[in-house]
């Protein structure tokens, strides 16, 4: 285990903030976030998220990156040097990249067979409706675009050529960025998109139910890469005199306006393709690759621009998976004898044969449902990562941040660079809002679950 003096630091004030955001911004953004708004009722579905973005998601990274920058340690060793007993909290964080890189992989496949579909001139056929479904429930064809996307993750972390990447998508992010916005603009001057924007921004309160919450809460803590504990690992390559607050007020504005962007080029987007908003609350991980041929089809020059965006989004997962698979590896590296190159070949394809079960649910397996009629396998790895695990983990780092290190510890360490200024919401929320409400959530939603109440 590295100690502090040994880690390499972020250049400059920014450097930070970008490589954060790198690992942020990715497909949770424009393929979870969008899916998600249009199932749990659009504008009700914003609301919550960007409450609890700017309360709870807010004290939560402020704990995680000081925890990183105290310690100088990665997720398990910063526990254990702050409290022995809590070493555990670092092994359950350590389960949940482990589960999120096999299927965050398959849909980097899928984003990478876009590409080939649209550099093959197919924009035509991608847009039918039955496109999407046809290749999904292949075999071999999202097995081999899968593979791909695993190996070109792992071929970057196998030649720690991490920085090459993070400069290209320093330039790439931007024109996504931009290419997005524009897209978003074409979808919302559409004829017939009113119907979708009142859908997504205006709050039905009557759809606001537990599993609301619980799903914003778990898309909260995916896209902002929190409750893993990769955001410690990156507090600790942080330099002490970087406004540690500001930073995290720039990464969740960053990554909440994208999230909001994508999602604006995606739900009005089914309004206009499919003249109603009706069937949203049906809406399930294909819904991205669905919508976007269409509008890219009704766009002129849009078989380029299509190729295009999809492209930039392989980059923005790519930076993503990459944090992943570094993650994992570095798990295992804390732990065995084994050598850093020999455990990204193990990581790679045990990534590979676990993300089989999740490709293969959508064909071949697609009979297991293992959340109710019409879920897949891939549902429910994301379910048990982001919706069980990821909140225990929450509720545990408060507990732990709160009562045993105390939140002073935390604040201390803020206050090294500036004033702390959104103390109190930190420590009211860390101490009491944020584990009432997360017990609140995890109990409906076992009793949702088992029947019990429908809340
Ligand atoms: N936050 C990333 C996204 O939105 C996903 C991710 C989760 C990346 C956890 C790294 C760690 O796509």
């Amino acid at each position: 285990m590295e100690e502090l003096k040994n880690r390499s630091k972020f250049s400059g004030k920014i450097g930070f903030v970008l490589a954060a955001a790198g690992s942020a911004v990715g497909l949770g953004n424009l393929w979870r976030f969008p899916y998600l708004a249009a199932k749990y009722g659009g504008g009700i579905f914003l609301l919550v998220y960007i409450v609890l973005a700017i309360t709870f998601g807010f004290a939560l990274m402020i704990a995680e990156i000081a925890l990183g920058r105290k310690t100088g340690l990665s997720v398990s060793a910063a526990y254990k040097k702050l409290n022995r007993k809590w070493a555990f909290l670092g092994y359950i964080s350590a389960a949940v990249p482990i589960i999120i890189l096999p299927y965050y992989s398959v849909i980097g496949g899928w984003v990478t067979k876009y590409i080939d579909t649209y550099v093959s001139g197919q924009s035509a056929a991608a847009a039918d409706a039955n496109y999407f479904s046809n290749f999904i429930s292949q075999t071999w064809q999202p097995i081999i675009w899968f593979g791909i996307f695993v190996l070109a993750t792992a071929l970057v972390v196998f030649f720690g050529v991490e920085k090459g990447i993070e400069r290209v998508s320093k330039v790439m992010m931007p024109i996504l960025v931009v290419l997005s916005i524009g897209i978003a603009i074409f979808v919302i001057t559409r004829p017939g998109s009113s119907a979708g924007l009142k859908y997504y921004f205006v709050p039905d309160f009557s759809q606001l139910s537990s599993k609301t919450v619980l799903a914003a809460i778990g898309q909260l803590f995916y896209s902002m890469s929190l409750a893993m504990g990769i955001m410690i690992t990156y507090g600790s390559y942080m330099k002490k005199d970087v406004d540690l607050e500001k930073s995290v007020h720039q990464i969740e504005i960053f990554d909440t306006g994208f999230a909001l962007i994508a999602g604006l080029m995606i739900v009005p987007g089914v309004a206009v393709f499919s003249g109603s908003v009706e069937n949203l609350n049906a809406s399930g991980p294909g819904l991205m690759f669905q919508v976007l041929p269409q509008v890219f089809h009704n766009m002129p020059g849009g078989h380029i621009i299509g190729g295009l965006f999809f492209i930039l989004v392989l980059f923005a997962a790519l930076t993503s998976s990459i944090s992943l698979m570094e993650t994992v590896v570095s798990i295992f590296q804390d732990r065995t004898k084994l050598k850093r190159k020999t455990l990204v070949v193990l990581v790679a394809v045990g990534t590979f044969l676990v993300g089989l079960l999740s490709s293969l649910g959508f064909g071949v397996l697609s009979f297991i449902q293992p959340l109710g009629e019409g879920t897949s396998l891939l549902d429910f790895f994301d379910f048990i990562s982001n919706s069980v695990i990821m909140p225990i983990v929450a509720l545990l780092t408060c507990i732990f941040v709160g009562y045993v290190i105390k939140t002073k510890t935390i604040s201390e360490e803020v206050r090294l660079s500036s004033r702390f200024r959104e103390e109190k919401l930190f420590v009211v929320m860390i101490k009491y809002i944020a584990p009432i409400g997360l017990v609140l959530i995890l109990v409906s939603s076992v009793l949702n679950g088992l029947g019990i109440v429908k809340i």
